[in-house]
């Protein structure tokens, strides 16, 4: 077989490939997804090895640096974690620049690339022990930044981080206490939110974790990188889709539309609706990790005492939906957005920081595949086209144009 590179030299010829569905564009030893089989496995770990004792930071390890931590390894990770919870004064400044209705995302993006400006001594990773400060300082940061986010958009005062809570309590400690109220953290909560994050951690060659080793491939610094993995996971066929499930829930709970008539919607291509939540470029199974999250949110409001009707539509959604040729035939099963609103909204996650808890699980993906590119050394990121415009024309002055 050639090699793509050796049939274009000796051929001219381009692969076009459209949404990239059938090209490789890296080796990687970070995460393994069986499309066909419904298996996804970090550094050879299948994922529901992590359903009943979920730990986001021992996650992240693992897919930063290759292996489980050993009991030290996670001390000091965990210890750097809360070391460098604060941000710079300076950076605290910018939130109050941007207006009470800003995208919580938008911030999220720009503060990640503003921390380039404040850790300029980050930049020159040449030794692991630097990138893990880095890595650690972003891990730490993100969750800062996201808290803060929410609390200027409800224009409450930022709380600082706990010095002693660990990583998902201390985030909900900031988001949520008040200076004469602390928020106190119930382990069901506390693991729910773990499992959101670390199922959401890596997913080899997503549209974002791809843009993020696309900009890598320049040489880009991480924060840089990382910021711009955010805005790619901002649109609602990425990312942005747990945000649209929850709005297609609601819709359907106060009565707008039924499930059935919303199903037909999307089926009709003229409509432009999509079942959001459903399909995905490589399962042509159930997605696990909806899997999962299905069964952690019955479990999660059954300990609360609760029942949501959101979680009955959406139940009702994917049994009309599994009896339907149309999406049969495509192989469209629930993806990992279509359950995880359901428990970010059980533990009182407003619906606008939805997004933004994904990006902050995706963060230890996109931080492993920025620093695999990095060692790897590989070739600057360069896809080409077809081009399709006018193949030879003339420039006309202003004044002799129609
Ligand atoms: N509802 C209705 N029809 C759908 C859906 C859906 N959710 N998803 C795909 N289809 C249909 C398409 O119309 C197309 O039909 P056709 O063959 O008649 O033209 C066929 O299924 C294949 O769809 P594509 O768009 O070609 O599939 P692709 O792999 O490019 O897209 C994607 C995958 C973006 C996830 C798509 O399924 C989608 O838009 N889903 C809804 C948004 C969503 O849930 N996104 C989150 C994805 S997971 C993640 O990023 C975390």
């Amino acid at each position: 077989a050639l090699d793509i590179q050796t049939l274009r030299a000796r051929t001219g010829l381009i692969a076009l490939d459209p949404g990239y569905a059938n090209t490789g564009s890296c080796r990687s030893a970070i995460t393994s997804i069986d499309g066909e089989r419904g298996i996804l496995r970090y550094r050879g770990i299948p994922i529901e090895q992590f359903e009943h004792s979920p730990n986001f930071v021992e996650v992240a390890w693992l897919l930063i640096f290759g292996h489980l931590p050993n009991a030290r390894e996670y001390a000091d990770f965990s210890a750097e974690l809360t070391a460098c919870a604060n941000l710079d004064e300076g950076m605290k400044h910018h939130f109050e620049g941007f207006p009470r209705a800003a995208p919580p995302m938008a911030i999220l993006s720009a503060m990640i690339n503003a921390l380039s400006c404040f850790h300029p001594e980050l930049f020159e990773l040449e030794d692991e022990q630097r990138f893990r400060a880095a890595a650690a300082g972003l891990i730490s940061r993100i969750r800062t930044i996201a808290a803060y986010a929410y609390r200027h958009s409800i224009g409450r005062p930022y709380i600082y981080p706990h010095p002693e809570q660990r990583y998902v309590p201390n985030f909900l400690h900031m988001m949520f206490s008040d200076p004469y109220a602390e928020y106190v953290c119930e382990p069901l909560v506390r693991d729910a939110i773990n499992l959101v994050l670390l199922l959401h951690a890596d997913h080899e060659q997503n549209c974002s974790t791809s843009t993020v080793r696309m900009v890598g491939s320049s040489q880009a610094n991480l924060f840089a990188a990382c910021a711009a993995g955010v805005c790619a996971l901002w649109g609602p066929l990425h990312g942005g889709a747990n945000v649209a499930v929850l709005r297609m829930l609601e819709e359907i709970h106060q009565g707008r539309i039924t499930p059935e008539q919303y199903v037909r919607l999307a089926k009709d291509r003229d409509s432009k609706v999509r079942l959001m939540g459903f399909g995905h470029r490589v399962y042509k199974q159930f997605d696990p990790r909806a899997q999962i999250l299905a069964r952690v949110a019955e479990r999660l409001l059954a300990q609360l005492g609760r029942r949501d009707p959101l979680l009955d539509i959406a139940r009702r959604l994917e049994e009309i939906a599994r009896e339907d040729p149309y999406f049969v035939e495509r192989q469209l099963y629930p993806n990992v957005d279509f359950y995880s609103g359901i428990i970010l909204r059980a533990v009182g996650i407003p619906t606008n920081m939805f997004t933004v808890m994904f990006a902050m699980g995706r963060l230890p993906g996109w931080i492993a595949h920025w620093w695999e590119q990095a060692g790897a050394g590989g070739r600057i990121a360069r896809p080409r086209q077809l081009y399709v415009g006018p193949e030879s024309l003339d420039y006309v002055p202003m004044d002799e144009r129609g």
